[in-house]
Order: structure tokens, then sequence, then C-alpha cells
């Protein structure tokens, strides 16, 4: 009976605002449509902000870091090359159980905003953070390119923490051996063994290094691998005891080929194979980059190909680009779709 009243008031008021016209939305959840090349909202509805980033799976759930880019972007003067900036705003994470609905969880490596000579300040470039979990230290490790102003102190940085959305408390950064490490990934295999994969000698050739058993500091081992290709953007994935790698030409934030790799382990002998991308535009990776392959948990060898599609002169309007990998038998492609989706 004391419902009653109510009800009888929320259908009046109804039926009134009906024959006014007035569209009635009850639900305040943004749309979970993740619409290639478009502005993609977390669950609060706000535009996700996680560039070149990278996505870890633990318990279940999705994890997704990238780099937070706000504010202006301005061209550093005195660089031959288009080199668009903005502040370096760390790290943040998202999570999600279906790949569509992000909720905002932390940002999870702050940048510093007093100490100019720390790695994280936010005068220095933080880009294509990527995280895996160290079963032997039972911690989240985080590696990320980090850079000055002007990329020519091209170091990759690591962070751990206890929780896979962070806090991460920052370590150190390294030129593993020496040698120079700009846009980079990483990758876990299944006997544990990890990889830091990045581009080396002044981006001319892909580095892959396997990294220490807490997964904290570079070895000695590694290869060299695409000598002299410039190649940059590597995305590293495993099927049936293969592995491949897709990665992108070198021409700064301007859309280029992407190219498939392959070799039988991961320090082996890396052949260049061919342009997985198939449709409009597949000749400059749809207008994007390539940032990260993710393995789809439930579904055995289905992969989604993760990229970014940079706005060079607004570059916190970036967006995003997920497509399903389409493999048949031997071959690997990439087609274009409009929404993402998986089946
Ligand atoms: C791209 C690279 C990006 C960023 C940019 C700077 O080639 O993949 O991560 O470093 O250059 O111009």
């Amino acid at each position: 009976m004391i419902l009653k009243k109510p009800i009888i008031q929320y259908f009046i008021i109804t039926m009134v605002l009906l024959c006014f016209g007035v569209n009635i939305t009850l639900a305040t959840k943004p749309s979970a449509k993740l619409i290639n090349g478009e502005t993609w909202l977390d669950t609060k509805g706000r535009p996700i902000n996680a560039h070149g980033g990278g996505i870890l799976f633990h318990k279940g759930k999705y994890y997704w870091f990238g780099e937070i880019k706000t504010g202006k972007t301005w061209r550093v003067q005195g660089q031959k090359w288009e080199c668009y900036r903005t502040n370096a705003g760390g790290v943040c994470c998202y999570s999600s159980k279906n790949l569509k609905d992000w909720k905002f969880e932390k940002i999870a490596l702050s940048p510093n905003m007093t100490d100019s000579t720390s790695d994280l300040h936010f005068s220095r470039v933080l880009e294509r953070p990527k995280v895996i979990y160290n079963q032997k230290i039972r911690k989240f490790v985080m590696w990320l390119h980090v850079d000055s102003e002007d990329y020519s102190y091209a170091r990759a940085g690591v962070a751990v923490s206890n929780s896979p959305e962070g806090p991460y408390e920052y370590i150190k950064s390294f030129r593993p051996n020496e040698n120079m490490s700009r846009d980079m990934t990483l990758f876990k295999d299944a006997d544990e063994k990890a990889y830091l994969i990045y581009s080396s000698e002044n981006n001319a050739t892909m580095y892959i290094c396997m990294l220490s058993d807490d997964y904290l500091q570079p070895t000695t081992t590694y290869k060299r691998v695409f000598i002299n290709q410039f190649r940059e953007a590597p995305a590293v994935f495993k099927l049936k005891n293969r592995y491949y790698m897709i990665s992108s030409g070198c021409t700064g934030w301007a859309a280029n080929k992407a190219m498939l790799a392959v070799s039988d382990s991961m320090l082996g002998d890396w052949k260049m194979r061919y342009n997985p991308c198939k449709g409009e535009k597949s000749e400059i990776t749809f207008g994007a980059q390539s940032t990260y392959i993710l393995p789809l948990c439930k579904k055995k060898n289905q992969f989604v190909f993760m990229a970014d599609k940079w706005n060079k002169t607004d570059l916190p309007n970036s967006k995003y680009l997920w497509l399903p990998i389409v493999i048949k038998n031997d071959s690997i492609h990439i087609p274009w779709q409009n929404n993402f989706t998986t089946k």
C-alpha cells in the first residue's frame, strides 16, 4: 500500500514527459561500445587515458596500464624530427572482467612533481608501460621507457608493487648492457623467463634481453634482431610454440606499415615476414601504431592487437584501436573492424 503512491506518481510523470516528447533514459552508465578510433569511456563516463599501454591478466581480471597524457602538447625546438610532447603524467591502471567495461583503478605510477633530477619528473618522457607478475618475489613488475625531453636519455625503468593495480614503487632505470633503450615491451614465457624487447642503437636495431629471475634487472643474455631495420613499437605473442612480433617502422608519431616477424625461440633467429593488416589503410596500420598483443584468457590461441592512433598535435586526444587477430593455419592477419568485439 505504501509503495503504491510513488509508483502512481512515477507513472503519471512518465506519461506527461512522454506526451511532451521527452526521451527518458534511466541508464546512467556510459555505453561500453568501443568504437575503434573514437573516444573510449571508462565506467564513470570519463575518457580512458592509457596510451602506449599493455594488459596484465590476473585472477580473472584484466588490468590495462598506459601513459597518462594530459595538458597541452608542444613541439620541442631544435629537433630535426617532429618531437611533439606533453608532460609525463605517470601510468594509470584500469580494470575489467569483460574487456569492455573499464573501471579506473588508480594512478599506478605517479609522476614526480618537484625533483627535476628524478626519472619520473613530469618534464621527462614516460612511455609504453607494461606489467608482468613475478612468481618468485610475488610482486607485480612494471617496465617502461624513461627518457629526457629530447629522447637522448634512452633508458628502461623498473617499478614494483604488491598488488596489480599499484601503487608501484619506482626502483631505477637502466641502459641494459650499456645499450640505448626506447620503445619497449615485455614478454613472459610459459617457463617463467621474461624478456625486455626494445629499440636500441638509436632505434636502428631491436634488442631482446632476458630479465633476471626476479624480473628487476636486465641480464647479459641478449640478442640483436632486425639489424639496421629501424623498427619500433614491438608487441610479442606466442602461438603453438612459435614467437611472433609485430612492430612499426620509425616515423615518430606518424603511422606507418606494421610488420610481422617470427622465430622459434625468443633469442632465436627472427625473420621479418609480412604486413599482417588487411583492408583500407592497412599500409599505415589503419592510422595507428602497435603497443601490445593480448592473449584472450578463456580462448586458446586468440589474440587482440592493441594500437594507438596518435594525435601528434593534441596527444591526450589520441585514440585506441583494438582488433582481433585472425589465425587460419599458417596465416596471421589483422582485418579492420569498426568496433572492438571478441566472439
Ligand atoms: C614513436 C614511438 C612513441 C613515441 C614517439 C615520439 O615512434 O613509438 O612511443 O616515443 O615516437 O615521437
